[in-house]
């Protein structure tokens, strides 16, 4: 069987830096036609002349013929000028501001550390169209992880939507029926990604007879009736939800540790694990408009006019890939994958 869709987006990616990001990049620029790069490097990326800067790195790195764009983000900090967001607004490359709770995940100990101290360049992001794309999980010690999400609903991301009315808002990497049902709910201007890991796979995977650290991301893999309602969603054919595969590369050793690292590296077979998720829910028809339709309408861009080809013909993920001098264990290592992207 083939499946022929327009060439999708990666709506959420990170890339990583230097050797690491020459290892990574040219997985997911061979098959997306564009990618928002998250700026949750090493040094985060703050300032328009940091975000030019990587860009022009990443467009460095890639195969001469390449037309791979990758978009920017900023990592919203409690001391971000709002001077800041309308000259990213500005630059045309950067399409959102990057809100992490601090503390939430790899890379986030900038990240906001109360709501109100963001409320200026909120305000900014409003008033100039600048899309949130958010991190949706407190970080309090007593909250549970497996219930981060649930709270930051109540807690914060209802206080975002109320306060500021005209801010776009991308619910990053959702993880529950909660947030999936949130998002129906919301405004228009209320968008959300779906990872392929989300759809694939509950905790199960991660925890059921032994501790499996490559299924270990941020947000956390939740119960299984949580995953069955983001197939619901992401196969409903509701604009809302769209394609960002956070493939997040560790290397082995920083994941195959006594306290590992979050992130599922995903780029190798990105699209081949959202057909998997799709096909297993009767919904291949729905795939194309998840993948390339729903968020360029959210962004403002141009669809894609060229296609790439699916087929239904299975092979065996390597058990790791290069990253820099180190290896990374991808998802699916040394197991079979019943998609693949043709040439
Ligand atoms: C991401 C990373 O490693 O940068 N990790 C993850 O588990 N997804 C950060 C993030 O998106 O939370
Ligand atoms: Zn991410």
């Amino acid at each position: 069987m083939v499946l022929r869709i327009t060439r999708p987006d990666d709506w959420h990616v990170h890339l990583r830096d230097g050797e690491a990001m020459r290892s990574v990049v040219g997985a997911t620029a061979r098959v997306f036609a564009r990618a928002v790069v998250m700026p949750n490097l090493g040094s985060p990326v703050t300032t328009v002349d940091g975000a030019s800067a990587y860009r022009e790195r990443i467009a460095a790195a890639l195969p001469a013929k390449s037309r791979f764009a990758p978009l920017m983000t900023l990592y919203l900090t409690d001391n971000m000028a709002a001077a800041e967001i309308v000259r990213a607004r500005k630059s045309g490359f950067i399409v959102g501001v990057k809100y992490y709770p601090a503390g939430a995940t790899t890379n986030s100990d900038s990240g906001v550390t109360r709501l109100e101290r963001v409320h200026a360049q909120l305000a900014a992001m409003e008033e100039v169209g600048m899309p949130l794309l958010v991190h949706g999980e407190v970080t309090d010690p007593d909250i549970d992880v497996f219930d981060r999400e649930r709270y930051f609903i109540d807690r914060v991301m209802t206080r975002i939507l109320r306060d500021f009315p005209g801010l776009i808002v991308v619910f990053e990497h959702i993880t529950t029926r909660e947030a999936a049902e949130f998002v129906a709910d919301s405004p228009a201007r209320v968008g959300a990604t779906i990872t392929p890991h989300h759809l694939l796979w509950s905790r199960n995977a991660m925890l059921a007879g032994a501790i499996r650290p490559h299924y270990y991301c941020l947000p956390i893999l939740k119960r299984e009736a949580h995953r069955a309602a983001l197939v619901r969603a992401a196969t409903s054919g509701n604009p809302k939800y769209f394609l960002g595969s956070d493939s997040a590369p560790h290397a082995k050793a920083a994941k195959e540790n006594a306290c590992g690292a979050g992130g599922c590296y995903s780029a190798h077979a990105t699209m081949e694990l959202y057909a998997e998720a799709f096909d297993a829910a009767g919904a291949l028809d729905r795939l194309e408009a998840f993948a390339s339709y729903h968020g360029a309408d959210f962004y403002g861009l141009p669809r894609n006019t060229d296609t790439i080809t699916l087929e239904r013909s299975p092979w065996t993920v390597p058990a790791t890939y290069p990253l820099g001098e180190d290896a990374i264990v991808p998802l699916r290592a040394g197991e079979r994958i019943a998609w693949r992207v043709v040439e």
